[in-house]
């Protein structure tokens, strides 16, 4: 009788360790639902500089009249990252805004894991940066 009580007892031990080993995997599951975004921007740490207003407004109209909206939009990803999303990622810095503003010139691809960015030849470095700066200024407060 004792070992049988004993025996239930080991089943309800096993039992519960089997439940609560089964809670412990799902709780990386609810992190893992946030990280895609997170991966998706891979935000890179450093301090924003200030935007004049005016440059932030003469990048808005140059991006307007240039195609962007072909593949961009502010909020939402379409064949390109969201504007909003490229400025998460990127701290407003001379050097990443040149860089950014290069790749827009000639084009490029795989930082976002989409299709390709076609070239803008005819841009100049200058307004390629002016558009970068309106770009970044969008998570600014
Ligand atoms: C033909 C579609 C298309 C057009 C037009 C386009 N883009 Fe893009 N853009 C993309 C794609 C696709 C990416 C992602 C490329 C990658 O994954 O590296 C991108 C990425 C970017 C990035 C981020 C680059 C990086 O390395 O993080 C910036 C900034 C950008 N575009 C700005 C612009 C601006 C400004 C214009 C207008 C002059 C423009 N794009 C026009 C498709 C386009």
């Amino acid at each position: 009788m004792i070992n049988k009580i004993g025996t239930y007892a080991c089943r309800f031990i096993a039992l519960v360790l089997l439940l609560l080993a089964g809670c412990q995997k799902e709780m990386p599951e609810e992190t893992k639902r946030e990280s895609p975004k997170k991966d998706y921007i891979r935000k890179i740490e450093g301090k924003n500089e200030p935007i004049p207003d005016e440059t932030v407004s003469r990048g808005e109209v140059l991006v307007a009249y240039s195609g962007c909206a072909d593949c961009h939009r502010v909020d939402t990803k379409a064949k390109g990252p969201a504007f909003r999303d490229i400025a998460e990622r990127y701290p407003v810095q001379p050097a990443y805004v040149d860089m950014l503003a290069r790749k827009v010139i000639t084009g490029g691809f795989g930082s976002w894991g989409n299709p390709i960015m076609s070239p803008h030849p005819n841009l100049s470095l200058n307004d390629a940066q002016t558009m970068v700066y309106y770009i970044l200024s969008l998570d600014q407060p």
